[in-house]
């Protein structure tokens, strides 16, 4: 049901603090994520294998997790090497490891085959260490699957309907924005261009435009499993925008990763980071007030959407041209999943039998 061989957001660096645990349930797996004294970020399986305690339940004792019921000691392995009271350690007293990245203010997890945990295969997000942007950034609990979301991401028609008093805009002029979509191998992209049309109130709140009408644009990418990273903007209209020149006006950069907790519940990681202004005093009261709001809108939505769909599961849906992005980001995720269940299937299957020599 999940892809496990896949580089998940777990965390942001900032909830597990030097000698911190954090527990949390990952594609339906539980997962301690702990830092040693030295601040190394690493993930255990969040069960103790002698009585089944959480390990997030017990403390960081140098390098090595100690279980808070009767104290077993595992190593960063998650191999038991202590058990208090006796000398003997049983060779079965382990539990698993999962590589851990921490990068660009977050911690990274992958939950399927170790071999193939390559870093270089993480979503780079520069915008959270560059100090000419300023960020904020949260997590929310979602009672819904994560496609869901991508999905909400992935076609931005909704944001004229469901975030009219936020980052609005005319339902009409979101519906006729220039939409243009494309596909690669590991990404889509859907870019929308707003051209004349008028700003919504979050915008008018945070910068002052010189024309009552803007030029607005959104970028969207999708990066399978689960990471959508939206570039968006607006201003003064015909100054160049679309021509390539955004100075001058207000930019955003949205990165939103919704890694799956269960089949039908989500953690919704999401910052926002923008350059206009940074340093000024009101510019975090205003980002902190437009962005936790409309992601907020966004959760009502996808949450009545799952509850709707658990009730007639069965009953297809109909599609329509704006679900061009989200159709191509479920295609990728979909072949994935495949290219993952053939790999274990193949794993799976005893090795060919030899013919039988005949003895000469
Ligand atoms: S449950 Fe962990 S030591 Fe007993
Ligand atoms: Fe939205």
């Amino acid at each position: 049901m999940f892809i496990y061989n896949a580089w998940y957001m777990g965390a942001w660096a900032d909830e597990v603090k030097p000698l911190g645990l954090l527990g949390r349930v990952l594609l339906e797996l539980p997962v301690v994520f702990y830092r040693t004294e030295d601040g190394t970020a690493l993930a255990l399986e969040d069960r103790c294998c002698h009585r089944a305690l959480p390990l997030s339940h017990g403390c960081v004792v140098g390098d090595q997790l100690q279980c808070g019921y009767h104290g077993l000691v595992y190593d960063r392995k998650g191999v038991c090497v202590k058990v208090p009271g006796q000398e003997r350690v049983p060779a079965q007293a382990k539990v698993r490891s999962y590589p851990v990245v921490e990068q660009d203010e977050m911690f990274w997890i992958w939950m399927g085959d170790p071999a193939l945990a390559d870093p270089a295969l993480i979503v780079r997000h520069p915008w959270h260490t560059d100090p000419a942007w300023v960020w904020i950034k949260d997590r929310y609990s979602i009672n819904a699957n994560y496609q869901l979301i991508t999905d909400n991401l992935m076609d931005l028609t909704h944001v004229g309907y469901v975030h009219q008093r936020t980052i609005g805009g005319t339902p009409q002029a979101h519906s006729e924005a220039e939409t243009q979509t494309t596909r690669s191998e590991t990404s889509v992209k859907v870019t929308r261009w707003m051209p004349n049309s008028v700003p919504p109130p979050a915008y008018v709140a945070a910068f002052k435009f010189n024309t009552a009408t803007v030029d607005r644009w959104m970028e969207i990418d999708f990066f399978p499993p689960a990471a959508v990273r939206i570039h968006t903007g607006a201003k003064d209209v015909n100054t160049g925008a679309r021509e390539g020149d955004r100075s001058g006006g207000i930019a955003f950069v949205g990165l939103n990763l919704q890694t799956p907790e269960t089949a039908k519940s989500t953690h919704y990681f999401w910052s926002g980071a923008r350059t206009y202004e940074v340093g000024e005093p009101e510019l975090r009261a205003k980002l902190l007030t437009s962005l936790p709001a409309t992601f907020a809108e966004d959760k009502v939505v996808v949450e009545a959407q799952q509850a709707s769909l658990d009730r007639e599961g069965g009953v297809p849906l109909v599609m329509i041209a704006s679900d061009a992005g989200l159709v191509h980001a479920r295609r990728l995720v979909a072949s994935m999943l495949e290219n993952e269940t053939q790999l274990k299937e193949a794993a799976a299957k005893p090795p060919d039998a030899r013919p039988v020599q005949e003895p000469t």
